[in-house]
């Protein structure tokens, strides 16, 4: 018999996080005296390797009353903030259809989203390339994710396996919650056109004619995206005739305070009474978790996003920040297309996903030349958040040798 206190379930748990744990080793090795190009992580760092930061977070931060921070903010956030994230995201016209609740980053978003919009024992649908702790949430809360293949033979969204797949799962458990992360989606990079926004729409429309479907739309790097692929908004309405939408929000890249943990779930519903139930429940889900968020990051990013001088300033300030990820992009999709590396379409963000039939391979080879990125099923996870523009052509080397020892072909 287990001497262990913990219950079984508990007790096959990994506590490390799998991409925390290769950029530990990259950080041991680099230490140790190696040359070592670390593209793991999934924070903005400028060309000298120091985290990005925006003067104007650290000003908002700085000016917040001591008392009023140190105070416990509301359960389900201050109200200014609340409406503030809401103006953020939402066009006036669609305002009033939201409520929104304060949550720890997006991360207490999905959470909140998985507890209360699935029964236990039902499963999340997300694309098969998604950001793995989806499924560590899921798990933890006795939920799973399942996956329709993301890519047609075209490398665009696969819209029929995704309509088949929330087709089947109305069918079988009687509802759905969709996790979509675009624009500049992580692991892919990939960005919703208006064609693909727009079957999605119709999809999420005719499914939520069946039954209860929640939407949600992860949208921690959406601001790193084109002026286009952030016409997304414009496709709610359609969706709102039948569906519930919910949008995971978070300062962590856009205002690259990863550490402040302040977020919110936004959900929109035309219906106001469905509205009460559904703040309601997110609010008691804020109780039994983690009670409050953090007033200090709460009243800041409310100032951030009403205060017209500070606000214009962030914004400049992450213009400053798409520019530098911008012209890694550009880098990245000269050499990649001449190194003849598969990946789709990329016109911004954190990440890069290049496809290999053995990504652990892949990996193990790029990880023996010093070269870091995150192996999953079908392709490696490259974060050019943190790869410098002169530092491209090795990692697209190093790419191109993996890939084709995946492919046992010879560099
Ligand atoms: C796709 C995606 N969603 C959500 C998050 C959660 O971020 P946070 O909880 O810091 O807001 C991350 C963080 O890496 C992410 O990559």
């Amino acid at each position: 018999m287990s001497r262990s206190c913990l219950i079984p379930a508990a007790a096959q748990r990994d506590g490390n996080d799998p991409i925390f744990a290769l950029h530990g080793e990259a950080v041991r090795r680099a230490e140790a005296g190696e040359s070592i190009l670390n593209s793991t992580l999934g924070a903005l760092m400028d060309d000298e390797g120091h985290l990005a930061i925006m003067p104007s977070v650290s000003e908002a931060l700085a000016g917040i009353p001591p008392q009023s921070a140190a105070g416990y903010a509301p359960i389900i956030g201050d109200l200014s903030f609340r409406e503030a994230v809401i103006a953020d995201v939402l066009p006036a016209k669609l305002v009033s259809q939201a409520v929104a609740v304060a949550t720890p980053g997006c991360t207490g978003a999905i959470h909140h989203a998985m507890m209360n919009f699935l029964e236990p024992g039902q499963a999340a649908l997300a694309p098969s390339y998604y950001w793995g702790p989806y499924q560590t949430i899921a798990n933890h809360t006795g939920r799973s994710v399942q996956t329709f293949n993301m890519f047609d033979e075209e490398t665009r969204l696969d819209l029929e396996a995704f309509e088949a797949t929330i087709n089947n799962q109305m069918v079988e458990q009687g509802r759905a919650l969709v996790l979509f992360n675009f624009p500049c989606n992580n692991p892919t990079g990939y960005s919703l056109d208006e064609a693909e926004w727009e079957a999605v729409a119709d999809i999420i429309l005719n499914m939520g004619k069946i039954g209860p479907v929640a939407f949600l739309l992860d949208h921690a790097y959406a601001r790193f995206g084109s002026d286009a692929s952030n016409r997304w908004v414009e496709h709610l309405p359609k969706m709102l005739e039948s569906a519930t939408v919910l949008i995971g929000w978070t300062i962590s890249k856009s205002f690259a305070q990863y550490g402040a943990r302040v977020g919110a779930l936004l959900a929109l519903n035309h219906d106001s009474s469905e509205r009460e139930l559904i703040a309601n429940a997110l609010g008691y889900s804020c109780r039994a978790t983690w009670s409050n968020c953090n007033h200090l990051g709460l009243l800041a990013a409310a100032r951030l996003l009403t205060d017209s001088e500070l606000r214009e300033r962030s914004t400049k300030e992450r213009e400053g920040m798409i520019h530098l990820l911008n012209e890694r992009v550009e880098v990245f999709n000269d050499l990649a297309g001449l190194a003849d590396l598969h990946y789709p379409r990329y016109e911004g963000g954190f990440f890069v996903s290049v496809f290999t039939p053995d990504a652990d391979k892949t990996a193990d080879t790029m990880r023996e030349a010093g070269v870091f990125v995150v192996p999953m099923p079908g392709a490696v996870r490259v974060a050019l958040c943190t790869t410098p523009a002169s530092t491209i052509p090795r990692l697209v080397d190093a790419l191109d040798v993996g890939v084709r020892a995946a492919k046992s072909i010879a560099p």
